[in-house]
């Protein structure tokens, strides 16, 4: 049973790296594993120091984060899961698909709009949400599987890229990429992102974006510093995360998170600033060196996105936009797009 579903899905790359986790679950033999600690020590040593937007959803960061949801200045998931309300039937009838894969799914909740509309539609199919937090993959397994045992659940633990080159290209499939999670990527990981995306879509397959706009400053700047405090513990909270995979020694007392929007890139950047000067320690390397007082570190980048402009730039990379769904305030946008026949 097991040996047939994963055919089914998998493509004959994707069914050598992936392999049973647990119940529903698949985890990938590991494309990155050991070099996790160095690729996290490469970006804390660059030029400004940065780290990767993956290393935030440790199991108490992936809380954190659903409580950010939750925040009355956070607009952006009440905004879409809105959108998604009233347009997941007819996204759902314009792709016409049997496999829906979501990318950083997270617990999948505003997934379930789509997946309602799936069974209705089409009596069942496959979902398949990828996501590095196995917390998460579980949380979402059980509540679809509790609210729609028609469909077929496979819970891909593991990086984007792995879990879409895993993906059958003759299966019909909808991707779904909500939340503005996108707006992590800077412009280099952008084009990687897509240009693989694009690559390994069959040609029935469709792609749901979801995307925060670029709007008054002042709302956006609430959005990423709440009165709660809730996201200067989320983005320093990375620190306990990078202590663990590098053994570290990172102090939360000796820092601060500060946000700042970037008008002319049009994102907010997530910095941590050392309040003191402290002495990083990576043992297992030969590596050490001070976190200056004042430095900061960028944590998160967070892009706003012009729907029109982005439309455009998708259509470069073999994805034609099919339909745009909006607000009533113009504040967030889903798009969907189709993969653009051969030419
Ligand atoms: C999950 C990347 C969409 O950028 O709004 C929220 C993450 N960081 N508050 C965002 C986040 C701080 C969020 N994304």
């Amino acid at each position: 049973m097991e040996k047939q579903n994963q055919r089914r899905i998998f493509s004959g790359a994707g069914a050598e790296l992936w392999q049973p986790a647990e119940r529903s679950i698949w985890t990938a033999r590991s494309s990155d594993g050991g070099d996790q600690a160095l690729a996290l020590l490469k970006s804390l040593l660059d030029q400004p120091r940065w780290l990767a937007a993956q290393h935030l959803y440790d199991d108490i960061g992936s809380e954190l984060f659903e409580k950010i949801c939750d925040l009355p200045e956070y607009y952006l998931t009440r905004t879409e899961s809105a959108i998604l309300k009233e347009r997941a039937e007819e996204i759902v009838r314009r792709a016409g698909v049997e496999c829906i894969v979501e990318l950083g799914a997270g617990t999948s909740q505003k997934t379930l709009l789509l997946l309602d509309a799936q069974v209705k539609q089409h009596g069942g199919g496959v979902f398949a949400p990828i996501d590095v937090s196995l917390a998460s993959l579980r949380i979402a397994r059980d509540s679809v599987e509790r609210n729609f045992p028609q469909l077929m659940f496979h819970g891909l633990h593991g990086l984007y890229e792995d879990g879409i080159a895993a993906i059958e290209k003759d299966l019909p499939t909808l991707f779904v990429f909500l939340g503005s999670t996108v707006g992590n990527f800077d412009s280099w990981q952008f084009e990687t992102f897509f240009s693989h995306v694009s690559r390994s879509m069959g040609s029935d397959d469709y792609f749901l974006l979801g995307v925060d706009r670029v709007k008054d400053v002042d709302l956006l700047k609430k959005a990423y510093d709440d009165s709660e405090k809730i996201t200067a513990a989320f983005i320093l909270n990375v620190f306990e995360n990078v202590n663990r995979i590098l053994g570290s020694n990172f102090d939360q007392t000796k820092m601060r998170y500060e946000p700042r929007y970037n008008a002319e890139w049009q994102r907010i950047e997530m910095y941590a600033v050392a309040t003191q000067t402290q002495q990083i320690r990576v043992p297992g390397s030969k590596i050490e060196f001070s976190w200056h007082k004042g430095e900061r570190i960028l944590v998160e980048i967070s892009r706003k996105f012009d729907p029109e402009q982005l439309q455009a730039q998708l259509r470069c990379f073999g994805l034609d936009p099919v339909a745009h769904y909006t607000d009533k305030k113009d504040w967030f946008s889903l798009v969907l797009f189709k993969k653009a026949a051969r030419r």
